[in-house]
């Protein structure tokens, strides 16, 4: 597999094409952004470590059954996926009241739902990824009704599976995002799932792991990162 030119770059990670034309290189940058990307910084490490907690998470949902784009680790900051054709509208489920909902709905951080809450949300920062309905997705073909069924189906089990795992960890999976893209007919769980698209907090003193640190201006935003990897036994080097 050779690396070829960057066909994308994001606000945390440069998608480069192989020579082989199903497969993307996916790079982890230091970049940190929020809101958007109207607040920025490089935080060291912080490639490295997204990269090997993504690649962890990836392989126990494979292991339980939902397919992803992840094919293997390459380096420290370099993970190989499969090319998908992404679908536009980000899936997001809340088990707890924090963020965007808060402000939204002007419900007070930290009540815990009796079921966990499902949101559509359009990927396009120019907007701010605004909140979007499934009559939205409908209408605007960003999905078919039966990709917004297995959306929704796929990531109500990552939701279980994920939950279950990081109360073993003594951590509250708060929230989380996820994005999905077609391969050849099927939907694939695409992109990342790393501190920096979820809300992980400790389960007792509901202290904070996840990029609120940075949103917030918390401080030790990667070491709190590797802390939570540790706890779930996710190993990254040195
Ligand atoms: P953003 O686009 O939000 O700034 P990133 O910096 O994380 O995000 O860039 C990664 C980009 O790659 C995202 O736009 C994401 O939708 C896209 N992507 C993720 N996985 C795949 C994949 N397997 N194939 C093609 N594109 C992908
Ligand atoms: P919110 O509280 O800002 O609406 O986000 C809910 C969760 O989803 C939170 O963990 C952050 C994550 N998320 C992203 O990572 N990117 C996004 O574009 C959106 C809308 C949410
Ligand atoms: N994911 C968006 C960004 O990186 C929004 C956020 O995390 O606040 O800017």
């Amino acid at each position: 597999m050779i690396k070829q030119a960057a066909v994308y770059t994001g606000k945390a990670k440069t998608v480069y094409a192989t020579d082989d034309p199903e497969l993307f290189v996916m790079e982890y940058r230091d970049d940190a952004t929020a809101f958007n990307g109207v607040k920025k910084a490089a935080l060291d490490r912080k490639g490295k470590v997204n990269n090997y907690f993504n690649a962890h998470v990836m392989q126990v949902l494979e292991h339980q059954g939902i397919k992803t784009h992840f094919v293997k680790l390459l380096s420290d900051n370099e993970s190989l996926v499969k090319k998908l054709d992404m679908i536009k509208v980000e899936c997001v489920i809340r088990n707890v009241v924090a963020g965007g909902i808060s402000k939204r709905l002007g419900i007070e951080e930290g009540m815990v739902l009796p079921e966990p809450t499902f949101e559509f949300f359009l990927k396009d920062d120019a907007l701010g990824d605004p909140i979007i309905n499934e009559s939205h997705i409908h209408v605007f073909k960003w999905a078919t009704d039966a990709e917004v069924t297995e959306l929704k189906r796929k990531t109500f089990l990552v939701n279980d599976i994920l939950k279950a795992w990081f109360a073993t960890a003594g951590l509250t999976l708060v929230d989380f995002k996820l994005e999905f893209g077609r391969h050849h007919g099927e939907l694939l769980l695409g992109d990342e799932f790393t501190l920096d698209g979820c809300r992980v907090w400790d389960a007792v003193t509901q202290e904070k792991f996840d990029k609120d640190r940075f949103r917030r201006d918390l401080g030790n935003v990667i070491e709190f990162y590797e802390a939570a990897a540790k706890r779930l036994g996710i190993n990254i080097p040195e």
